[in-house]
């Protein structure tokens, strides 16, 4: 059964383009969540508070699908996303060095965002790219054979 939320309402500017483009309906819950999270950077709790107003939905339900998924962030990413593979073919090819340049390069270690909301690192499972390995997956495009010289250069010229 569906309830109401009650929480107070929050309004976020952002997304006033955003939730009209979605029927209240609990089948566009991903694809909304998707285009929030595109829009903020991360799902906020206000976000989800919003998602759940407009579904009319439990946000009990949002925060479920937020957290089950991790295509999802409860914090804010930054705007560069930097995915280094930790699968089994990029791990026996250099990705620890990989990630200690990256972390080394930006100050921070996988899985944290730098300060001013640049960069964000990620260790992740296999891409599917396994011949390309090891693999550097920043903002989409995939970049394949990665030293950790050529991780650094890319975040530079990110920079
Ligand atoms: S192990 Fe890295 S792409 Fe498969």
């Amino acid at each position: 059964m569906k309830r109401r939320s009650k929480s107070p309402v929050v309004h976020l500017p952002e997304l006033d383009g955003v939730l009209p483009r979605y029927t209240r309906e609990e089948s566009q819950l991903i694809p909304l969540l998707q285009e929030i999270q595109d829009t903020l950077g991360y799902i906020s709790p206000e976000a989800m508070q919003v998602t759940a107003r407009h579904l009319n939905v439990p946000e009990s339900s949002v925060y479920g699908v937020v957290t089950f998924y991790s295509q999802f962030y409860l914090t804010r990413q930054g705007r560069h996303k930097v995915k280094v593979c930790q699968g089994t073919a990029c791990h026996v090819r250099g990705a620890v060095e990989i990630i200690r340049a990256v972390s080394a390069r930006l100050g921070i270690k996988p899985g944290e965002t730098t300060e001013d909301f640049e960069f964000s690192v990620e260790r992740v499972a296999c891409f599917g790219s396994c011949a390309l390995a090891p693999v550097v997956v920043i903002d989409e495009k995939v970049y394949g054979n990665v030293t950790p010289e050529m991780a650094v250069r890319m975040l530079d010229e990110l920079v």
